[in-house]
């Protein structure tokens, strides 16, 4: 019996056109610059993008964190959200690699940042304070519920940071999906930003990749610190594949993971017991929702059940859901879910409320 991975966009297989792509890309030495498929892939990205040049890099944390060394220097200080995933989920690499000190500011929960917070936490020019050097946001919004930071707010928190010679970094390694679900073009996105990375691993469907894109001097120095943290490949071609064919084929199709999204939380919201944490139903194809673990929403005589327990009821069930804690779990749509699956595993999540 198939199982339902909802873990994550991230767990996809590349379909049979992905892999005869990847089995016939005409390859090179990368670091020599001479792979011709990587070279499309950088180049298709940064027009997708309305930037001026691209690099391949093998994850989303390593374009973070080669952005972060690009703009910043040791003891620089960068403004981020506090659920963002470079602060949440990326090792401390910031800190670690690039030296560079946090200034955590809330996330409201559409994702954004006050603009008053960004433009209040800017340091004064004094030698007692780090250098405030770079602003880093997210779109759509992870640990926000997929929420899409709209045009304008990303042109205004840009105008605040551009004022006052921060550069602005975006980490957009859901990007499409924000596009697609806002129904504007990617590069409508990223106007205001000096950098931007778009992983090709997640709904996208690739299984390895990303691309951060930026001016042409910034992404000749990000290919330099590329090499310093070892990801320098050499006939990347044959994965950069992948991402071609992704960005040929898999973009469009990002509004059915989002059907399936809304599909899963109106779902969810008629189980007792669990309540999709977005109001407004996901905006994408990230569904968060709470588990009640007070027996009070279950049916009399039913044990209380929490995140852990029902996402082990649900392994059972052949369903994978990944619990946040012991009240939250995430569910996410990609390629490999159809939408009768989606049904599947709302009834599985049914039962496994009131099972065992
Ligand atoms: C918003 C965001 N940024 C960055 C990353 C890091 O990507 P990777 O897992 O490829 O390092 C992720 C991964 O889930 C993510 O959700």
């Amino acid at each position: 019996m198939k199982v339902i991975d909802l873990r994550s966009d991230t767990v996809t297989g590349p379909t049979k056109g992905m892999r005869s792509a990847m089995a016939l890309a005409p390859v090179g030495d990368d670091v020599y610059g001479e792979d011709p498929t990587v070279n499309r892939l950088q180049g298709m990205m940064a027009e997708l993008l309305g930037m001026e040049a691209g690099l391949f890099v093998a994850s989303g944390t390593m374009a973070n964190i080669v952005a972060v060394l690009t703009h910043t220097g040791r003891g620089d200080e960068m403004i981020l959200g506090d659920r963002s995933h470079i602060f949440l989920y990326e090792g401390g690499a910031a800190a670690g690699l690039a030296g560079v000190h946090p200034h955590l500011l809330k996330n409201e929960p559409d994702g954004t940042i006050a603009l008053a917070a960004i433009e209040g936490a800017i340091r004064a020019d004094n030698v007692h304070f780090p250098r405030s050097r770079l602003l880093c946001l997210e779109n759509t919004h992870n640990r926000c519920g997929g929420e899409i930071l709209g045009l304008d707010y990303l042109t205004a928190a840009c105008a605040i940071a551009h004022r006052h010679g921060l550069a602005v970094h975006l980490d957009g390694a859901r990007l499409f999906n924000a596009a697609v679900a806002a129904g504007i073009v990617p590069s409508d996105l990223t106007q205001g930003v000096d950098s931007v990375m778009v992983c090709l691993s997640k709904g996208l469907g690739a299984p390895v990749g990303s691309v951060l894109c930026g001016s042409r001097p910034f992404i000749d120095e990000a290919r330099r610190m590329r090499k310093v943290v070892g990801g320098g490949m050499r006939q990347a071609g044959i994965i950069a594949a992948a991402g071609i064919y992704a960005l040929e084929q898999h973009i469009d199709r990002l509004a059915e993971d989002h059907e399936n999204a809304r599909r899963l939380a109106s779902g969810i919201d008629t189980i007792p017991g669990l309540t999709c944490s977005q109001p407004d139903g996901p905006a994408t194809n990230l569904v968060y929702f709470s588990v009640d673990c007070s027996a009070a929403n279950v049916a009399a005589g039913d044990p209380p059940v929490d995140a852990i327990i029902l996402s082990e009821r649900l392994r059972a069930r052949n369903v994978l859901a990944s619990p946040l804690g012991p009240d939250l779990i995430r569910m996410v749509t990609h390629l490999d879910v159809t939408q009768a699956e989606i049904d599947v595993a709302l009834f599985a999540l049914r039962s496994a409320v009131h099972g065992t």
